[in-house]
């Protein structure tokens, strides 16, 4: 299968590790295995493959998340979780509708697999959400699959409960499938800390989750799919050729984890918080940025005001600077960069990004 090179990964490969100052992570400070509260005789435990669609203990803390009960299969991150969504659900020729900017594996995937895929672009106007009406007219009953990610990375939107429902009735309307990709569920900064997922709404609604972004262990690489029988039958056939089972390690540390998410959710939304107060206090002393402050999620958008396209916006700061940000053009935003305000020394590496700004 020949498929489109993936834009962020690849910047991210070459530009992430020379940063002094990393504002391409989505990741909130990462924890290490001794800050969670684990049994000592798991290193007694025999590596053998596990329960091949995820352990018992692991589903039971994922279903903790969802307040219907759903049919899980554990992947390989939630980049697995999507990929076997695509394989599960996609023929050539299928339309799909995307929502726009998004993780490219919404769109790059399906078209690989020869669907016919429309980009819906969230405008900037409408506080990066969906207008209603425009998704009303670009899903018809011939579309398959409608790809959403809420939160959103990169503009830190959250779909608000009663839109997410109007939005299920255009689905229901057209009957069809929802995938939405929940990695940032749990970070919202205002109000319930978790958005209403789509499989709790929703019957033929997909919900991608994972343990990389709410509860800081992207190194475990445990995603999940929690959807209604028929989707998790199809994802579990598909993944005996590409899975067998996730780690047991990586399991059981998940579901440890999870057990203890109040924890690690509490510590995530103060990072995020005192975050959102760095960048809030940089962006008024900054002419030549503006952007709208997120509502969940751990990135932002900044439009800026230079002459420079953002792949080499984004090159010259690094280089002059040593702040790397991530070029709206790996998301096909051209004219903005992505900002990550949960990584280390945020109102340091602001502070060159303003000089950067001022002398260009
Ligand atoms: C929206 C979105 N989906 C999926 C992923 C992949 O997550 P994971 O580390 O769980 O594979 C990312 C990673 O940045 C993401 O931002």
């Amino acid at each position: 299968m020949k498929i489109a090179e993936f834009k962020i990964e690849e910047w991210m490969n070459k530009y992430e590790a020379s940063a002094l100052y990393d504002l391409t992570t989505t990741c909130i400070s990462p924890l290490s295995l001794s800050e969670l509260p684990y049994e000592k005789n798991i290193f007694n435990k025999k590596l053998d493959y596990g329960d091949i669609t995820g352990s018992k203990r692991l589903k039971k803390a994922i279903q903790t998340l969802y307040s219907k009960k759903h049919f899980i299969t554990v992947t390989h991150g939630a980049i697995g979780a999507n990929q076997l969504v695509f394989l599960s659900l996609l023929e050539r020729g299928d339309k799909v509708v995307s929502i726009v900017p998004t993780y490219q594996q919404h769109y790059s995937i399906p078209q690989a697999l020869g669907c016919k895929v429309k980009l819906y672009f969230l405008k900037e106007e409408n506080n990066w959400l969906p207008d209603l009406e425009e998704l009303d007219k670009i899903i018809t009953p011939d579309t398959k699959l409608l790809c959403l990610n809420n939160p959103n990375n990169p503009t830190g939107s959250v779909i608000p409960d009663s839109m997410l429902k109007e939005i299920v009735k255009i689905a229901e309307k057209n009957n069809i499938w929802i995938l939405s990709d929940e990695v940032y569920r749990g970070l919202n900064l205002k109000g319930n800390p978790y958005s209403t997922s789509i499989a709790d709404i929703y019957e033929r609604g997909i919900s991608v989750g994972s343990m990389s972004k709410t509860y800081s262990l992207p190194g475990l690489r445990v995603g999940w799919i929690a959807a209604n029988k028929a989707l998790i039958n199809e994802a579990n056939h598909q993944r005996q050729y590409n899975t067998i089972s996730v780690s047991t390690l990586d399991e059981y540390f998940a579901a440890v984890a999870l057990e203890n998410k109040n924890i690690i959710e509490q510590r995530n939304l103060k990072i995020m918080k005192e975050g959102v107060n760095i960048l809030t206090n940089w962006m008024k002393s900054q002419p030549k940025v503006s952007c709208i402050l997120p509502s969940g999620g751990t990135t932002v958008l900044l439009k800026y005001n230079t002459n420079m396209l953002s792949r080499d916006f984004c090159k010259t700061l690094q280089q002059e600077t040593g702040v790397a940000l991530l070029p709206g053009e790996t998301m096909e935003m051209e004219g903005y960069v992505r900002l990550g305000f949960c990584g280390k020394d945020l109102k340091p590496a602001l502070k060159k990004v303003g000089e950067f700004l001022n002398s260009h």
